[in-house]
């Protein structure tokens, strides 16, 4: 067992456990167990329940954080939060343009003006919206969760940590398992590694699979950090996913569009995102020419270059990237998802523009995914990033959760498998140049 595995940091009550804490005002509130959907009309479904997940802490920054959860009708929410447990003096509203949120399905408020490597308390408060017409609606009484803790990101902390789950494709028993060990791990953030689902096909699974994923409140208190896979460009319903999956607001001009791309500072440790794409060349006929990642990737190659001189990631003693699919293979002639045949083993165009990139600032190991099965190759003279591979899930005999921690001199990052209760494999990375 990882060393990981023995700090438990706070105990193991899932989502089921935390129905006694949602105090309702006035109402009770629906049994959240039968959470199939919502309706998609106005009028109240008194079957579908008011609240229908956890909130998902995202998009952590050193002055904000993103707060989504799940509403099984119309709702309109906001967020208590303060620096005290016991005094949670200050609302976000989330609203735009004027107008506070109000969904059926999803509710998303994002708290600003905070200080950098700070905890805060919060809780979401919910309310039922009964829209009639404009001039005539029910707003139903506050139904508040109980209340969570989180720390903003930053430089100043001795210590660093993340968790890496991926490919869980909405398999619910592999989904309980990965998240009962990241609340074993505790480590600060979660990085989801892509292939979250097989497709997004409609709200409801995207509810299941992400913001209530074997039912555990997994991101409530630890930002979650979403690196898309390939599969999480599919499906008819995959171009509404920043409803659930919030995207980054870089705040220099030029770094707006790469919304799916992230730099997060964890103390001495940097974690950098990035995104692969689909695991076909974009002219392959199952994209009935909707695909553009073949410009996406060579886009990202200059956001990088700018997020790796950044202070975030320059300051750094510790260095991790993640993306989805490999950039490095054994095979030089093996799919590099640039054939009509087959699907991607790692990605060429990705590894040629990014690999000598993060080669020349010193990265020390980039984790990805999508084989389904675990690999490590150790960094090389030409390469300074050793590659760690997540392993699979359901019936594959590799269910990895892979656990990163930097502190004093050294980085430690190590992968634990599941089914076995066996640890794969344990490295240690001193600090980079
Ligand atoms: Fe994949």
């Amino acid at each position: 067992m990882s060393a990981f595995a023995k700090r438990e940091r706070y105990g193991r009550r899932r989502f089921l456990g935390r129905l006694a804490g949602i105090v309702a005002a006035g109402a009770v509130a629906p049994s959240l167990l039968s959470a199939k959907g919502g309706t998609k009309g106005s009028k109240p479904d008194e079957a579908a329940p008011l609240v229908d997940s956890p909130p998902v802490l995202q998009r952590p920054t050193e002055s904000g954080i993103v707060v989504t959860w799940a509403v099984g009708r119309m709702a309109t929410g906001y967020v208590e939060y303060g620096e005290r447990s016991d005094r949670l003096d200050r609302t976000a509203w989330g609203d735009r343009h004027g107008l506070k949120p109000c969904h059926e399905r999803f509710l998303q408020i994002r708290i600003d003006g905070l200080k950098p490597n700070t905890r805060y308390w919060y809780r979401t408060v919910t309310c039922s919206f009964d829209y009639h017409d404009a001039y005539h609606f029910e707003r139903g009484e506050p139904v508040y969760s109980e209340v969570f803790a989180f720390e903003t990101s930053g430089p100043n902390r001795a210590e660093g940590s993340f968790s890496v789950i991926n490919d869980t494709h909405n398999h619910q028993p592999t989904l309980k398992r990965l998240t009962e060990r990241l609340a074993l791990v505790g480590a600060d953030y979660t990085v989801w590694n892509g292939d979250l689902v097989n497709s997004f096909d409609n709200a409801d699974m995207a509810v299941e699979a992400v913001l209530r994923p074997g039912g555990a409140a997994f991101a409530a208190r630890k930002p979650m950090l979403f690196v898309p896979g390939n599969h999480d460009y599919r499906g008819r319903w995959a171009r509404n996913i920043p409803l659930l999956l919030p995207e980054w607001e870089h705040p220099a001009e030029e770094d707006r569009p790469f919304g799916r791309n992230f730099v997060v500072r964890s103390g001495p440790l940097a974690l950098i995102g990035l995104d692969t794409g689909e695991d076909k060349p974009d002219r392959h006929p199952a994209w009935a020419s909707l695909a553009r990642f073949e410009p996406w990737r060579a886009a990202q190659r200059d956001w990088l270059e700018r997020a790796l001189k950044s202070p975030a990631v320059a300051t750094a003693p510790f260095a991790v990237a993640f993306c989805h699919i490999p950039l490095h293979w054994n095979d030089p002639n093996g799919n590099g998802g640039d054939l009509t045949t087959g699907y991607a083993s790692f990605q060429r165009q990705a590894a040629n523009l990014w690999g000598p990139l993060l080669t020349r600032h010193g990265v020390q190991a980039l984790i990805a995914a999508h084989n389904h099965k675990f690999r490590y190759d150790p960094a090389t003279s030409d390469r300074s990033w050793a590659q760690i591979i997540g392993g699979g899930y359901g019936q594959t005999d590799e269910l990895t959760a892979i656990h990163g921690r930097a502190v004093g001199d050294a980085m430690e990052i190590a992968v634990d498998e599941l089914n076995t209760g066996t640890e794969l494999g344990r490295w240690r990375f001193p600090k980079r140049n």
